[in-house]
């Protein structure tokens, strides 16, 4: 009798389980989640190709300068880049010279503090200074550029794609996805995670920055040449670990010779 009613009961929990599946399947079927506007938006990074990509890939020097200029004239103004020092800009081929000038008329300068008085002021930079810090005034918080294309999936391909990336929204995007209606002070980018952001777009017009190598300053230039950059500040010593491998496995390749040749001298008289 107890086996009986103890296996009734089971069989009614079974039952409530298979229903309430039920219910859900048939709720799923009838009425979808709808699609959020971040799905229905949202882009992926474009194609980028890039001197740097591939696994021995190099950044292409002339390009990061060119990138470096656009962050000097551009980003600099809202970005920081405290983990890149002046004199690291010697890798991508300025003279001590030039790194001099560079540091020595970069806006803004170094704060100092005079341990005695507790007095705050400033004094220009020199090579071997970091790259100033940057207080932004204005909404929102630009991040440090400094290991950014490490920080972001898509890496130089998303810094490209969002500088490329801002559009208007036209009134049928706004009916058909009301809640990504740009709130004001903010601009429609869909390559952004939360589709729009606080960045005004920084590149807005072709000849922003004029290259002294002559490379035609388009806005798409402007952005590849700043992801570019943006790879190397990320990464300064990529060519150098790119380098070295080639030697390892060279290395490798020799030492595999040496032991096989070895093991033919030790094993020769050896019958096995
Ligand atoms: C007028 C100031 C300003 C300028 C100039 C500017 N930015 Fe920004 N940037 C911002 C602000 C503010 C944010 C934060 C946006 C947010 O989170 O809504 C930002 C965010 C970013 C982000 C991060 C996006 C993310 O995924 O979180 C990147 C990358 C970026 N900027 C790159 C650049 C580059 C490269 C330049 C130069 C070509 C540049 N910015 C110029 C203000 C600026």
């Amino acid at each position: 009798m107890v086996r009986l009613i103890s296996f009734l009961v089971g069989l009614g929990f079974i039952g409530a389980l298979l229903f309430a599946l039920g219910v859900t399947v048939y709720g799923a079927v009838t009425e979808p989640v709808p699609e959020s506007a971040t799905e229905a938006l949202h882009r992926e990074p474009k194609p980028l190709a890039l001197a740097s990509d591939g696994f021995s890939g190099m950044v292409d020097p002339r390009q990061a300068q060119r990138g470096f200029q656009v962050y000097k004239e551009v980003c600099s103004n809202c970005h920081s880049l405290s983990l890149v020092a002046f004199r690291d800009l010697k890798k991508l081929g300025y003279s001590d010279a030039e790194v001099k000038k560079i540091a020595a008329d970069w806006g803004s300068k170094q704060p100092v503090q005079d341990p005695k008085t507790g007095d705050r002021s400033e004094r220009p930079n020199t090579p071997a200074d970091h790259f100033p810090k940057v207080y932004y005034p204005g909404q929102g918080v630009p991040p440090d550029l400094s290991l950014i294309t490490k920080a972001r999936e898509g890496g130089a391909a998303y810094i490209y794609s969002l500088l490329t990336g801002y559009e208007d929204q036209t009134p049928e995007l706004i009916a058909k996805h009301p809640d990504a209606k740009t709130p004001d002070g903010l601009y429609y980018n869909p390559y952004f995670a939360n589709l729009n952001l606080s960045m005004p777009p920084p590149l807005a017009q072709d000849g922003q920055v004029t290259y002294a190598d002559g490379t035609p300053s388009t806005v798409k230039q402007n952005a590849k040449d700043v992801a570019a950059f943006l790879v190397w500040t990320a990464e300064p010593e990529m060519g150098e670990r790119h380098a070295l491998g080639y030697v390892v496995v060279g290395f490798l390749i020799i030492a595999t010779v040496l032991a096989y040749g070895a093991y033919q001298t030790i094993w020769r008289n050896v019958k096995h």
